[in-house]
């Protein structure tokens, strides 16, 4: 038997990170109104994300490449736009986003509060894409925009503003590929070399790269910044933790303490699947054809797996973290997100003597749909 979620009890301002702790040690899949199983447990979201011929991505009525191919198509696709995203790839925008991140923070003001969430995270999720996409700057102010639309579109859960806030980014994304041509060369930027990436020797159709685009930028805007709270919040509060980075540490060691304070509290919650056939999940018997969503947040605070779920282990919880998800449809924007995540932590504390929270305004959390910190107000010392 799986434990019944009545819809409503999840987006009446519930933290998702605290109610799925109540859940998960009774109840490792639990069902909701909106007829998804939800997998609660580390064991069966890994279970479910290695074994992508039961449980499919080809959850959504539209079109989503790669997040909702399965098989030979997303291989073929992952193959062919992965090596964008390769350390090689990326390597030379380091210096760019490390200019963006350091003349953020000069930019904010010492001594007055700062809402990290918005003015830092979001901010810089958005000129650090930008910068890598080579986007103009004149986008910023609307790509902001359409991440509190967005929010505010998942919070509402209602089918049609979805729609329009995906069409609106759409619309977006169409304006900045008018006129560009497809470039592969390595000191192209890196939409025009998207451009030129070939399948079969042929170029990827327009609704590909745009639906691309959408998943590259669209959802992951979103998630830089709050995973960018997430971090602030975590050296605000932790003075101890802030001490010991401000001591000057390796990349490797920053990266595995930034991937272990998002272990702890996963802003980008959770993806969908679809059930091939019937599957038993610890005596929970799920039909063919059913919605199950893997709950990244809640996996990744596993008692059974991790102990206390709120310890900081950044070494040993790292081989069981699935921030970026695992299997098949692993991130590929991984290296790129911790990359953007290490410089921005690293410009914060190079150019300040302290950050604490904000004395004045207590941090919000986010509620369900949304993971994280809504707001984290902080003056920078
Ligand atoms: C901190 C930020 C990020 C987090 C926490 C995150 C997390 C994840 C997770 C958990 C998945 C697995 C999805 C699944 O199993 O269905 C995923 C997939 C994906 N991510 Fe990220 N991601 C982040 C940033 C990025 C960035 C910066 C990009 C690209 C620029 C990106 C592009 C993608 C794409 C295209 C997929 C789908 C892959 C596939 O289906 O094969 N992500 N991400």
């Amino acid at each position: 038997m799986s434990f019944h979620v009545p819809d409503d009890v999840v987006p009446a301002g519930r933290d998702l990170r605290a109610y799925t702790d109540e859940l998960r040690p009774q109840h490792p899949v639990v069902r909701n109104d909106r007829d998804e199983w939800v997998l609660l447990r580390h064991d069966l979201v890994r279970r479910a994300a290695l074994d992508p011929e039961v449980f499919s991505s080809a959850a959504s009525r539209f079109r989503q490449v790669p997040n909702g191919l399965d098989g030979a198509e997303h291989a073929a696709f992952r193959e062919a736009l992965d090596p964008l995203l390769s350390p090689a790839a990326l390597a030379r925008h380091v210096p760019e986003f490390e200019r963006v991140a350091a003349s953020l923070v000069a930019a904010l003001p010492r001594g007055a509060s700062v809402e990290a969430v918005g003015e830092i995270g979001a901010v810089f999720a958005v000129r650090a894409q930008s910068a890598w996409l080579g986007w103009p700057a004149e986008v910023e102010g609307r790509l902001l925009a359409w991440i509190g639309e967005n929010y505010a579109a998942s919070r509402a859960g209602e089918l049609a503003r979805t729609r329009h806030v995906a069409e609106a980014f759409d619309a977006i994304i169409a304006e900045i590929l008018e006129g560009r041509v497809p470039d592969p060369s390595p000191q192209a930027d890196v939409t025009d070399q998207l451009l030129a990436v070939t399948m079969g020797g042929e170029p990827l159709r327009h609704a590909d790269v745009v639906s691309v685009l959408r998943n590259w930028t669209g959802g992951d805007l979103g998630s830089i910044a709050l995973c960018a709270g997430v971090i602030v919040h975590a050296l605000a509060s932790d003075p101890g933790l802030q001490a010991r980075l401000r001591q000057g540490v390796t990349d490797g060691v920053l990266d595995h303490v930034i991937d272990e304070l998002l272990r702890r509290d996963s802003p980008f919650v959770g993806n969908r699947r679809v059930t091939t056939c019937p599957v038993d999940l610890d005596g929970v018997h799920i039909p063919a054809g059913a919605k199950v969503k893997l709950h990244w947040t809640s996996a990744n605070r596993d008692e059974q797996v991790f102990g206390d779920p709120d310890a900081l282990d950044p070494e040993g919880n790292a081989p069981h973290n699935l921030v970026y998800g695992v299997g098949k449809h692993v991130c590929p924007g991984r290296t790129l997100a911790t990359i953007e995540l290490r410089t921005l932590a690293r410009a914060l504390l190079a150019g300040t003597r302290d950050v604490v929270l904000d004395p004045a305004g207590a941090p919000a959390r986010e509620v369900a749909p949304v993971g994280g910190w809504a707001a984290v107000p902080i003056v920078l010392v």
